[in-house]
């Protein structure tokens, strides 16, 4: 069998980031440094929140998109798919954060009532970026 064509990304790259944390009497705080504490430059943040019992998320890959992945609140798991091997990461602290790179098909489900999950990504939103169609993913993982 021939290994994928983009086997350059991996879910071996999707490790764990164990970002700062500054823990006072009167609360902690956590920073995160573009280019420093991820392996990107932070061009857009967005998150998820009021997620109902039961709801996925994701369920799509991106062709150039770097993402860190942070439950703030409460916790959910991440299923990464490289075309090859799949694991299931949970998430529940606000200082760690998961680094998903390109070419990684995605789901987001197991959301605990309340949780916020934000994600800072090295682009701007570009729907073109996306690959909705897992058959289509697979196809380019796959592809001579
Ligand atoms: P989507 O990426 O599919 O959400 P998720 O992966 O969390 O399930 O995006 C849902 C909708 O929101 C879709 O219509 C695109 C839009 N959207 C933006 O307009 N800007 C963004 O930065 C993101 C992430 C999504």
């Amino acid at each position: 069998m021939s290994e994928p064509n983009t086997s350059a990304f991996s879910i071996d790259l999707c490790q764990m980031v164990d970002l700062p944390k500054i823990h006072e009497p009167r609360g902690n705080l956590t920073f995160i440094e573009g280019g420093n504490h991820v392996p990107f430059d932070i061009q857009r943040v967005y998150y998820l929140y009021d997620v109902p019992g039961g709801s996925e998320r994701g369920g799509h890959a991106h062709r150039g998109l770097h993402q860190l992945i942070i439950a703030m609140s409460g916790s959910f798991d991440v299923v990464l798919d490289d075309g090859k091997d799949k694991k299931r990461v949970h998430l529940n602290r606000s200082y760690n954060g998961l680094y998903v790179c390109p070419m990684i098909w995605r789901e987001l489900d197991n959301f605990s009532s309340g949780s916020v999950c934000m994600v800072l990504a090295s682009n701007r939103y570009d729907e073109a970026d996306y690959y909705r169609d897992y058959g289509e993913f697979m196809r380019a993982r796959w592809k001579a």
